[in-house]
């Protein structure tokens, strides 16, 4: 009668590789339950940034109070203040004042918009209708109705930015701050 056979090499050395799989299975399952909330917190500090890019209204433009029909082409820039909701690392101001903008038609379908903070130092440009230039009164420099400088204390133009005429009459637009001093358009905030 034939006996089993018992593999007495083979059964002591399995007996160390078992106990090392149980480790690595051990350490595995250790490292899932550690990422869940590690992920959880992760997602938590990330949250205020994901919402800040989704925030606004949808492709960042905004809707101005004034419509194409409001604007006589090649007229006066219209002066417009800039409301936005401000989004911080953690918080959420509905309705802050964020600038202004000279809006300006040009064409049946077309208006320009600038920012009115003047690239030098920031200050507030003022448009001059006699003059039909925009006016910076903090060092007394001067942009043309296309918002070129005209003398060499601003670092460059006015900003221009971006506008869509949507729906046939609606004047939306991109809003932007740029950082004052450098010839190049720097966005910031
Ligand atoms: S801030 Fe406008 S010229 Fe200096």
């Amino acid at each position: 009668m034939s006996q089993p056979h018992l593999d007495l090499h083979e059964t002591a050395s399995s007996e160390p590789r078992r106990g090392f799989m149980t480790h690595i299975l051990a350490a595995g399952i250790g490292l899932l339950v550690g990422a869940v909330p590690a992920c959880a917190g992760l997602a938590f500090f990330l949250d205020p940034l994901m919402r800040k890019k989704k925030g606004g209204s949808g492709d960042g433009f905004l809707k101005m109070p004034v419509s194409l029909d409001a604007l006589e082409i090649n007229g006066e820039p219209q002066l417009v203040k800039i409301i936005m909701d401000k989004v911080d690392a953690w918080n959420t101001y509905l309705k802050q004042p964020v600038g202004a903008v000279y809006l300006r038609r040009t064409d049946k379908d077309k208006v320009v918009a600038f920012n009115s903070r003047c690239p030098h130092l920031g200050c507030a440009v003022d448009y001059k209708p006699s003059e039909k230039h925009y006016f910076c009164p903090c060092h007394t420099s001067t942009f043309g109705v296309d918002g070129i400088k005209q003398n060499e204390i601003p670092p460059r133009d006015l900003d221009n930015l971006e506008v869509q005429i949507r729906n046939g009459g609606e004047v939306w637009l991109k809003f932007q701050n740029f950082r004052a001093t450098t010839p190049e358009k720097i966005p910031v905030g």
